[in-house]
């Protein structure tokens, strides 16, 4: 092959000015975005429904179309191989996830998986031989909307949670997390977890402010805020909303409305850098003439330092105390989900880096305020992000948007980082080109 022997023989030269074709990536990005597409623009295609099975269908055959080896865990990660020249090589991974938000956009996570499936075609057009094989994952659940845990597949993949933890989870409905996987054809018999990973890259959208607000086209991703997750109950009485005296209700709703303001001051005390958030509340028995006597609510909080994420937690539990004790309610508060705040990989921040600048592109250094499924693979392999700016920061959001050039420049960056890894030191150590196959 002739493009192998040029690589092998001056590595640098053919591949620095190796480009992705952003037109392509936004091709596929919105034809993606067909499956599940509403009416504002966004895209609804919640973890493990029929709308994920037909995304992944779709990509899954665009994966094949590169001539990768596709193989499908039991937890329904999905994993599209190109060989390197050393098959026993670590693998150098990309990847994100293709679940959504029930009113979320067309590029949080979707942008990393094609991005990855862009990097795979470049590398096919040039004809480039990589010392380690390059491989795209889709990860199931990232989004943990429909089913806690949040990155569940790349949770599972870590060691994090149990597969068979994973597989019991039930979504409102009451539907297994298994029986899902298995309705849309995606359980597969790969193990979960063991693959040998050189590095793991992940594109995605920054989902904040900052790179628009700075005119800044990549952030250099340098680890995650830590997050917990609650489910609170709030009980009291249903009662008639006539007859009822005003001091004599044990008012759910009263219970979870305070415990929202209190959530709100609670992170206000941990700005800039706490977030809390309430984002889903079911009331019962919701109708109008009934004094609510049910009410479940999710407290969602997050911050960079694992010290104050404990103290906003002490301080959520002593407000539901107060609350309950005041309302004369129950209130049960679990916490549900929790990961510690996370720093990337020094090595792998530094192939982002070295992209970027070897690209030109204006940049800055940060913290992701999201989760993803690089802060769970970062406990198993060296690991980095890559983030491109988002239209006024908005995310979770169907009107959620993102520009082409922006894609393209974060995956070029990606290309980068990936092949100064994957590459290998046979190839990359040589700068002077003699070194032969
Ligand atoms: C995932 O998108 C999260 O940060 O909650
Ligand atoms: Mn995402
Ligand atoms: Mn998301």
């Amino acid at each position: 092959m002739t493009t192998r022997s040029a690589v092998l023989h001056s590595p640098k030269s053919a591949t620095g000015s190796l480009r992705v074709n952003g037109g392509r990536l936004w091709r596929s990005l919105m034809e993606l975005a067909q499956i599940g597409a509403t009416p504002k623009g966004g895209v609804r295609r919640l973890a493990l429904t029929g709308l994920d099975g037909q995304g992944r269908d779709l990509v899954v055959g665009w994966l094949k179309e590169t001539g990768s080896r596709v193989e499908i865990d039991g937890a329904g990660n999905i994993f599209a191989t190109r060989p390197g020249r050393d098959p026993a090589a670590p693998v150098v991974l990309t990847g994100s996830h293709i679940d959504t938000q029930p009113s979320g956009g067309k590029f949080d996570g979707n942008y990393g998986v094609l991005a990855g499936l862009e990097v795979l075609r470049t590398l096919n057009d040039a004809g480039i031989a990589t010392e380690h094989p390059v491989a795209v994952a889709i990860w199931t659940n990232e989004e943990g909307s429909r089913f806690v845990p949040v990155m569940g597949g790349s949770g599972a993949f870590a060691g994090v949670h149990t597969l068979e933890h994973l597989l019991q989870q039930r979504d409102v409905d009451g539907i297994a997390f298994g029986d899902a996987l298995k309705d849309i054809g995606y359980a597969g018999d790969a193990p979960v977890g063991g693959r040998a990973l050189d590095a793991y890259f992940e594109a995605h959208i920054e989902q904040g402010p900052i790179l628009e607000r700075e005119d800044k086209i990549v952030g250099v991703v340098t680890g995650a805020l830590g997050l917990s997750w609650y489910d609170c109950i709030w009980t009291g009485q249903d009662a008639h909303a006539g007859p009822t005296p005003m001091e004599a209700r044990r008012d759910a709703l009263r219970g979870a409305s305070r415990m929202v303001e209190a959530i709100h001051a609670l992170a206000m005390r941990h700005v800039p850098d706490g977030r809390a958030t309430v984002g889903f509340m079911q009331v019962s028995p919701n109708s109008r003439n009934v004094v609510p006597g049910l009410v479940k609510m999710t407290v969602d909080m997050r911050h960079p330092s694992d010290e104050h994420l404990a103290t906003m937690d002490c301080e959520l539990r002593d407000a539901a105390a107060v609350i309950a004790r005041d309302l004369r309610l129950e209130c049960n508060l679990q916490q549900v989900d929790h990961f510690p705040a996370s720093r990337f990989d020094s090595s792998c921040v530094a192939a982002v880096r070295a992209a970027t600048r070897a690209l030109g592109l204006p940049h800055r250094e940060m913290v992701s305020g999201a989760g993803h499924d690089a802060i769970y693979i970062a406990r198993v392999a060296p690991t980095s992000m890559i983030f491109v700016p988002c239209k006024d920061g908005i995310s979770h959001n169907e009107t959620e948007d993102a520009r082409p050039e922006h894609l393209e420049a974060g995956t070029n960056v990606l290309l980068h980082a990936i092949l100064a890894r994957a590459l290998g030191s046979r190839v990359t150590s040589d700068s002077s080109g003699t070194e032969g196959g």
